[in-house]
């Protein structure tokens, strides 16, 4: 396993982090300790959680329940100190005007919620999930400062952020003297690029750490779906998850079958090729598994090291332009 620092930061954290999404949703207590626990036996260090992952998100009035933060809080007793934790607020937890958003409000009231259910008392990492037009950064950036200088939170992230978006924070940060936002949490794999053209060199340019989600692109790239009607059962897709399957389109199961090819050649499953492709982009940090079963992290960690050769990187390139 492969540790970098977390941007401009002290913050080591390995090349892999586990996602944990899939706890108390898809999978249970049970199934979700003994991933945990493997990864952590495999030298993971980086667990990414959010107030909102939980059985809420697929019912009709989806909301969040935190199910994935307090099965770490159980699962973490006596060892929170070997684990860089991250965890992120803004989506809606519950019907209540203030139940989402940046809002100083809203803010304290889930900070204080996270860190129950974790049962700690400091975050890592605390996120903001997504943009929140109605709120004045200045509001949310103040927020989170007061936060690190009460000792609850030791550093800040943004997700789902565009980089002007990014860039407009950290001027405001500079101007007020706050707390920085140290890392992004955006989407990015194969089939999915769209941070190479401003989010990945602004990152660099900045020294803001890039941990990317659904590297396998919610399993798409694991090549599992032949098409919308050909859905293996324990699958996230036939367990009904909504952003998945906007992944079935037919560029995007003529690329898989693209990177089939290429990854048979280096005898790798796809998977695996999928998961190393994004973790040899020179400005990711660390890639966020979602993993529902053992085989996925012990697969994730076997593939973690394996640096390609640049002609390998072209000939991704090419697949992608024809
Ligand atoms: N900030 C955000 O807005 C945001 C959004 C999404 C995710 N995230 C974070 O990123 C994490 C990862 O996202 P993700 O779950 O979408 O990641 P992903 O790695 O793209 O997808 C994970 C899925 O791929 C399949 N898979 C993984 N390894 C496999 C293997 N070796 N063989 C076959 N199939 C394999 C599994 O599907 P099956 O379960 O169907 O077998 C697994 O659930 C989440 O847990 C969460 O922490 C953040």
């Amino acid at each position: 396993m492969r540790y970098k620092k977390l941007g401009h930061t002290g913050l080591e954290v390995s090349s892999l982090c586990l996602g944990t999404m899939a706890f108390g949703r898809w999978i249970d207590e049970e199934a979700s300790i003994s991933i945990l626990d493997t990864a952590l036996a495999q030298g993971i260090n980086f667990i990414d959680t959010a107030n909102y992952y939980g059985k809420g998100q697929d019912t009709a009035v989806p909301y969040g329940t935190g199910e994935s933060e307090a099965i770490l809080g159980r699962a973490l007793k006596g060892r929170r100190d070997q684990v860089v934790l991250a965890t992120k607020v803004g989506i809606r937890t519950g019907h209540g005007n203030n139940d989402s958003g940046l809002s100083r409000t809203h803010i304290m009231r889930e900070v204080e919620n996270s860190l129950r259910r974790l049962q700690t008392d400091y975050i890592d990492l605390y996120q903001v999930h997504i943009f929140d037009p109605n709120t004045p950064l200045e509001e949310t950036l103040q927020t989170l400062d007061d936060l690190v200088h009460q000792g609850k939170v030791r550093y800040i992230g943004c997700s789902n952020y565009a980089a002007w978006q990014i860039a407009k924070s950290h001027g405001i940060s500079e101007k007020l003297n706050l707390q920085k936002f140290i890392s992004v949490q955006p989407q990015y794999n194969l089939l999915s690029r769209e941070i190479e053209q401003e989010m990945l060199p602004f990152c660099q340019s900045e020294g803001v750490g890039v941990m990317v989600y659904s590297p396998m692109a919610r399993g798409m790239l694991s090549g599992k779906y032949k098409s919308h009607e050909d859905v293996p059962p324990e699958s996230r897709a036939a367990h009904g998850e909504k952003l998945l399957k906007n992944y079935f389109t037919a560029r995007n199961f003529s690329l898989v079958e693209q990177y089939r090819a290429i990854a048979e050649r280096h005898e790798v499953s796809l998977s695996q090729f999928a998961l190393s492709w994004v973790l040899n982009q020179p400005a990711v940090t660390s890639a966020i598994i979602g993993a529902s079963k053992l085989h996925h992290v012990t697969e994730a960690v076997e593939i973690s090291d394996w640096a390609w050769p640049a002609d390998l990187i072209k000939e991704v390139n090419q697949a992608d332009v024809e």
